[in-house]
Order: structure tokens, then C-alpha cells, then sequence
């Protein structure tokens, strides 16, 4: 057990003195919390495999999960991969930004970081908390999410308190993050770029840059654990199981509420012919954003919150099925997967 400190830092123009002893943590070996424009990650210097080996444990998570590397921007990552034309391009359209690169690794990555892969990941974040820690130090700073494993990913610097802890020691508390949604995972270490993982990111503002990306699931489950773990397993996982209904719902909710579940419901309005009163004390409602922005910026956050409030059921009114919407029904996919 090691004491977590929580330290409060403005999220548009960070304290240089908080960021220095932020930056001065990493350098020793330590675990830092922070916020990014997607959700929070857990960062170690990403050059030490011991502190890598921190995060794993620190996470409860498998150590053939590899990590993402972030930096500041392109040019600190030149020395960490192998560089393609394709990945320049799409570097210096959408870094700093919510999207994450797979490239052939370089000798300089520990195999700590990669889980023993020849590729690795690489993030150049766009919010000035990341930014200015990374500018501070230095460093490349290896960073999965701040949750515990197979849980839902923190948004706020609370969530990531609750999961560890005792288990890292410092946390930047920048406030919500504004995104609230992973990265994107894009790899170009085949000829067709590749959709690993859908996020923040819009996968049609990618194409028009890359053209095509091949969106199949890997179908191979062994070299699938390789490519993407996170794609296979069990993830973003609230305590409440739950359920996509093929509706809005309602009369799921009603069977569940009558069978004296405590239930989260999200759904996108009332409607007037199905809003009968029932059972409110066991039922919390969250009318969601209609919009896959705004949509996603609130997900996990409501999560966390019927988590907290010890939902043991959660039914999500069936969201639109247009490409703006995929990472959105990943998420969802995955956390109603047991
Ligand atoms: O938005 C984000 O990406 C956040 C913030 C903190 O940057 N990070 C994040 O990290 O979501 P994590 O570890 O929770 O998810 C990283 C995903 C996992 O699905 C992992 O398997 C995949 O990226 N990944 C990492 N390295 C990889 C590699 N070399 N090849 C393929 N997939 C990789
Ligand atoms: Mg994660």
C-alpha cells in the first residue's frame, strides 16, 4: 500500500509547480494519474520496464495487454517506431488528438510496454495537463486507462480514486475530461490500415486521409490477443450487468423494476405513451444526449454513478447504427459481454 496523493490542477493552464512534481514522480519510477481529452490514464515513464511493471500491477492487468505510449508530438516518436509515410501524414493531421497509432517498434521500446510485440502503440494527447507533463519530463510516458482491469475507464479524477487508491501515487485532478471516450486505435503496419479499436476519433475523418480502412474484427482469437487484446475481452464493465434493448426499453425495465432489480435506465426522452409511474425508488432514468458526441462525453460517467449507486441491472435504449455511433455500440457491446 502507498499513499495516493490528489492534487488538484486548473485543466486549461496547468501550475508549472504541480506539473514539476508530476514530471519528478515519473522520473523516479513513480505512477501518475492524468487527465487526457479522451478519459484519464495511468502513466510511468515508459523507457523504465520496472515502472511499467507498476501499471500492470498496479491495474490488475494482464501483462499480454500492451500499452499505449504518449508523447508530445511526431518528432518525439521518431525514435520509437518505424515511421511510414501514411503514419506522417495522419500524425500531422490529427496530433495532438484522440488517436492512437499501431507502427513497428524500435529497440528503444521496452517489451514491458509492447507485452513482448513487435509494434507499438503511439498517442500524442491534445490536453494541456498531458502536455504539459510530457513537455516537463521529458519522457515518453506509457498510459492505459486509470481504471481497474476490465472496468469502465475514469472520466473524473474521483473515479480513479475509488479504483486505485493506495496503488499509485499521485493523482492531477484536471476535472471531467471532455471527450469521455477512449482514443481510436489505428494500425498501419499492414498494407490496409486497420481499425484495432473505434473511438474518440471519427473513423470517416481517417479515411479521408488514409482511404480505406479495413474494419473486419481480427477472426483468428490468437493472433487477435496479439493485435488487440482489448478488442476480445470483457471491458469497459460496469458492477450492474448490462443489457442493449432492441427498443427503447421500457418493458424490460418494467419486468426487471417488477422483479425487484435496483435498475439504470438509459434512454434518449420520454415519451408520453409509456410514461406510467412505477416503483421510482428501485428505477434511475438518465435521458442521454441524441447526438454520439455528446452521448459518449456522458457514458461512462453515468455508469460510474449507478456503480455507486449499486445498480445491479442497467438497460440502454437501442443508440443510432450510423458510423458515428461505432464506438459507442463497442463500448456498449463489450460492457453487456460476461
Ligand atoms: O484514450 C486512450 O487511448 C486512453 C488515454 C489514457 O490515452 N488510453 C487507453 O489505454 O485507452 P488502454 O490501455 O486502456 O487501451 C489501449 C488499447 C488496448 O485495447 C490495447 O490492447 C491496444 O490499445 N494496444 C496497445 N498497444 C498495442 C499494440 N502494439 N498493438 C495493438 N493494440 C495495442
Ligand atoms: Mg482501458
Amino acid at each position: 500500500m502507498i499513499r495516493t496523493e490528489c492534487i488538484k490542477i486548473g485543466a486549461e493552464r496547468p501550475d508549472p509547480g504541480v506539473i514539476a512534481r508530476a514530471a519528478d514522480v515519473l522520473r523516479r519510477g513513480g505512477l501518475v494519474a492524468f487527465p487526457t481529452e479522451t478519459v484519464y490514464g495511468l502513466g510511468a515513464n515508459a523507457l523504465d520496464a520496472a515502472a511499467v511493471a507498476r501499471i500492470f500491477k498496479a491495474k490488475g492487468r494482464p501483462e499480454r495487454n500492451p500499452l499505449i505510449v504518449h508523447v508530445l508530438d511526431a518528432a518525439q516518436a521518431h525514435s520509437l517506431a518505424t515511421w511510414t509515410p501514411a503514419a506522417e501524414s495522419v500524425a500531422a493531421r490529427f496530433w495532438p488528438g484522440p488517436l492512437t497509432l499501431v507502427l513497428r517498434k524500435s529497440d528503444a521500446v521496452p517489451e514491458m510496454v509492447t507485452a513482448g510485440g513487435s509494434t507499438v502503440a503511439l498517442r500524442a494527447p491534445s490536453h494541456p495537463v498531458a502536455r504539459a507533463l510530457l513537455a516537463e519530463c521529458g519522457l515518453p510516458i506509457a498510459a492505459p486507462s486509470a481504471n481497474r482491469s476490465s472496468a469502465v475507464s475514469a472520466t473524473r479524477a474521483e473515479h480513479v480514486l475509488r479504483a486505485l487508491d493506495g496503488r499509485i501515487d499521485l493523482i492531477l485532478d484536471g476535472g471531467a475530461t471532455s471527450g469521455g471516450i477512449e482514443s481510436t486505435v489505428l494500425s498501419l503496419v499492414e498494407a490496409q490500415p486497420r481499425l484495432l479499436r473505434p473511438g474518440l476519433l471519427p473513423v470517416d475523418e481517417l479515411e479521408a486521409i488514409v482511404g480505406t480502412i479495413n474494419r473486419a474484427k481480427i477472426a483468428d482469437p490468437g493472433s487477435a490477443a496479439l493485435a488487440a487484446p482489448g478488442m476480445l475481452e470483457r471491458h469497459y464493465a460496469p458492477n450492474g450487468q448490462l443489457e442493449i434493448a432492441p427498443d427503447d426499453g421500457y418493458s424490460r425495465v418494467l419486468e426487471l423494476v417488477r422483479s425487484r432489480h435496483r435498475v439504470g435506465w438509459l434512454r434518449f426522452a420520454l415519451k408520453e405513451a409509456s410514461s406510467q409511474p412505477f416503483a421510482i425508488d428501485r428505477l434511475r432514468v438518465y435521458i442521454m444526449p441524441r447526438d454520439a458526441a455528446g452521448y459518449g462525453a456522458r457514458l461512462y460517467d453515468v455508469l460510474h454513478e449507478l456503480d455507486a449507486w449499486a445498480a445491479d441491472r442497467i438497460v440502454v435504449e437501442l443508440p443510432p447504427s450510423d458510423d458515428a455511433w461505432l464506438a459507442i455500440h463497442d463500448r456498449l457491446t463489450r460492457a453487456a459481454a460476461r
